[in-house]
């Protein structure tokens, strides 16, 4: 019964469960001066990795601020969203009205988020979005209780258009899983190549999370583009990369993507990760004092590597906390809380970023190689970059 499981960690609080499998539990509620943090990831799946780092950024950012928000001790609960975008509202539910959170932190896909969108619009409850990119949730259906401190789905893919033509190479093939997130992702990519003067000559794609590539790499060779570009993550990006080094286009076709292709799987992709370039708001070796601190502060307390998962996560951490301490703990004072969420300037390890009037951050976008399992920056490929917000009525 994994869809229905529950994973909670609330210590002291769970006073009783059921031994069905699903747990049922019952909460002390009474005197709480706790301010209740909701994670609603993915633990399970091709996207189960993505979740664990952003639960670890989350934690760690609000441990290095003395582990209270604005003075209050937190009780932290958590639900398995499978990334099943038909238990989106299901799962909200779970957290905002049975568990009661103050704060829902999720989720990762785009499609799942679209539940928490509505479930956070209709009950008012604070949604901070650690990664899902999806367009509407700060642009037609952006609301003054969501905010995002990850991206927009065609937020990297704008910045990878002019690097390629760059390169000369003009004729793409494009490909991903269709969702919004890969449809999405595609549209700042065909915006930003179009216009630099590539030809997109074949959209390609696949329903999430399916990771039978075979066909399509077959029908790739025989197109003999001058590039593939694409969006996939988690398992199912290693996956991808390894598929096209073996169906041997790696050395004939140059693999371009949203950065994400190549996050958190350098190790599961191999060799056959080496050389691809990507356009991302992070890179693991970003040479400042601020990044190196974060990445050895994360080895030593997970025994991983961040990836830009990790570090949107550390990133939500760190806006509730700043948020919180602006108001002193007072979650009541809502409009003082959304103020001060929207004018904090987060400095993060990929650099400072800033909120737009729509809720997700103007930020930089990086151009990187894989080399040596490692995301090398290359260069800056766009500066300050925002979401359009086209449709949020929030400003
Ligand atoms: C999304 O579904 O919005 C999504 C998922 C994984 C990513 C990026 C975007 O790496």
């Amino acid at each position: 019964m994994t869809s229905r499981r529950l994973v909670l960690s609330r210590g002291a609080a769970l006073v009783g469960a059921a031994s069905t499998g699903i747990l049922l539990p019952q909460i002390v509620r009474a005197q709480s001066n706790r301010i209740r943090v909701g994670f609603m990831l993915p633990y399970t799946g091709t996207f189960a990795q993505l979740g664990v780092a952003i639960e670890n950024g989350v934690r760690m950012a609000i441990a290095e601020k003395g582990g209270k928000l604005g003075g209050r001790d937190i009780e932290w609960f958590k639900v398995d969203d499978e990334s099943e975008p038909s238990k989106g509202v299901e799962n909200a539910n779970r957290l905002v009205q049975r568990d009661k959170v103050d704060v829902l932190i999720g989720t990762v896909h785009s499609g799942v988020q679209m539940g928490i969108q509505r479930v956070a619009r209709e009950s008012g409850v604070l949604n901070l979005i650690p990664n899902a990119g999806v367009h509407a949730a700060t642009r037609a259906l952006c609301a003054p209780n969501v905010f995002r401190t990850s991206f927009t789905n065609s937020q990297p893919t704008l910045a990878l258009g002019k690097p390629m033509m760059d390169k000369g190479l003009k004729r793409t093939v494009w490909i991903t899983w269709k969702y919004a997130a890969g449809d999405e992702a595609f549209e700042g990519f065909r915006d930003s190549y179009t216009k630099a003067g590539g030809t997109i000559i074949k959209e390609l794609g696949l329903p999430f999370p399916n990771v039978e590539f075979q066909a399509l790499l077959t029908e790739i060779a025989s197109l003999r583009p001058d590039a593939v570009a694409c969006f996939f993550a988690g398992g199912g990006a290693a996956k991808f990369i390894r598929d096209y080094a073996a169906a041997g286009l790696k050395d004939k076709i140059p693999l371009w993507g949203s950065g994400f292709l190549t996050e958190g799987v350098l190790d599961a992709a191999g060799p056959a990760a080496e050389g691809i370039m990507t356009t991302m708001h992070y890179a693991d070796s970003l040479d400042t004092a601020r990044n190196r601190q974060f990445r050895t502060a994360y080895a030593t307390n997970f025994k991983m590597q961040p990836d830009v998962y990790a570090v949107q996560g550390y990133d939500t951490g760190l806006l509730l906390a700043q948020g919180m301490a602006a108001v002193k703990g007072d979650f009541g004072n809502k409009q003082a809380l959304y103020q001060s969420l929207e004018t904090q300037t987060i400095d993060s390890p990929r650099g400072k970023w800033t909120m737009s009037k729509s809720h997700n951050p103007i930020q930089d976008m990086y151009l990187r190689r894989v080399e040596n399992k490692d995301n090398k920056v290359i260069g800056i490929a766009a500066k300050a970059l925002a979401d359009s917000g086209a449709g949020c009525k929030l400003a």
